[in-house]
């Protein structure tokens, strides 16, 4: 597939996060994480959608299989294109929240008289903040990064998930372990010059692309820039080069 963009809404209010979207007046794909979601609720994911664009909503879900069942089953009922779960929480857990996304669709389908799609579900392997460092002395995972993360890839593949979120560097690894068309969702993406701030695992645009990454989730790069929209075309024509 061709690489797409997904920018990070990682702002405190619905009326701070409507003021951005409405600068881009083109379809763009919106990621909606805890902050936007904590402050605003469902109606913010309503308001996004109602304006064109598509919604990653960021979540990270991780408890018993049954409670991310049962949350996954609203979550399916709010129209986003795609949402997540931590590939920690282990098979059952991803199993689990997909039968309930795929009930809360359903659910929606009939609602709405809409044809139910169920969103795409992806597991966070590990936090792109992450190195290599405290995966082994703070999460106790001893293992290569790349190895860690291809085992979780392998795990959230064989839950039946649609794909993982990675740093671009594993992407590539990850379509070779799993299958081509498994998608890999890469955060740490930053222009060149632009701070690493907290992220660890970063990569530019065009990086990312020739890694294999099919989705990039750029937040401050583009959020924090003078001219938000000319940085997000820029990062669209770095990705084509
Ligand atoms: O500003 P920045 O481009 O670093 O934003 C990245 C976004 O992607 C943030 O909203 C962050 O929560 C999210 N994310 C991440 N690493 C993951 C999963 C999601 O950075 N593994």
């Amino acid at each position: 597939m061709k690489p797409q963009i997904i920018i990070a809404l990682d702002f405190k209010s619905k009326e701070e996060a409507l003021a951005f979207v409405g600068r881009f007046t083109d379809p763009a794909y919106f990621k909606i994480g805890m902050e936007l979601f904590y402050a605003a609720g469902p109606d913010v994911v309503r308001e996004v959608k109602a304006r064109g664009h598509k919604v990653f909503l960021d979540l990270k879900l991780h408890d018993i299989p049954n409670t991310v069942k049962s949350a996954m089953r609203v979550l399916g009922t709010l129209g986003v294109d795609m949402t997540n779960v931590h590939a920690a929480g282990g098979r059952r857990m991803m199993a689990a929240a997909l039968e309930g996304l795929t009930e809360g669709a359903a659910v929606r389908a009939e609602q709405t008289g809409e044809p139910a799609t169920r969103p795409l579900l992806i597991a966070v392997t590990q936090l792109t903040s992450t190195d290599q460092a405290m995966l082994g002395e703070e999460l106790c995972i001893s293992g290569d990064m790349k190895d860690v993360v291809a085992h979780y890839a392998r795990n959230a593949a064989a839950a039946g998930l649609d794909g993982v979120v990675c740093s671009a560097w594993e992407a590539g690894d990850i379509h070779g372990q799993v299958d081509p068309g498994f998608l890999t969702v890469t955060p740490g993406i930053r222009l060149a010059g632009d701070a690493a701030d907290d992220q660890s695992r970063i990569a530019t645009p065009a990086r990312a692309v020739a890694l294999g990454a099919d989705y990039l989730v750029i937040g401050r790069s583009i959020t924090r820039a003078d001219d938000p929209v000319a940085a997000y075309q820029r990062c669209l024509r770095e990705m084509e080069e």
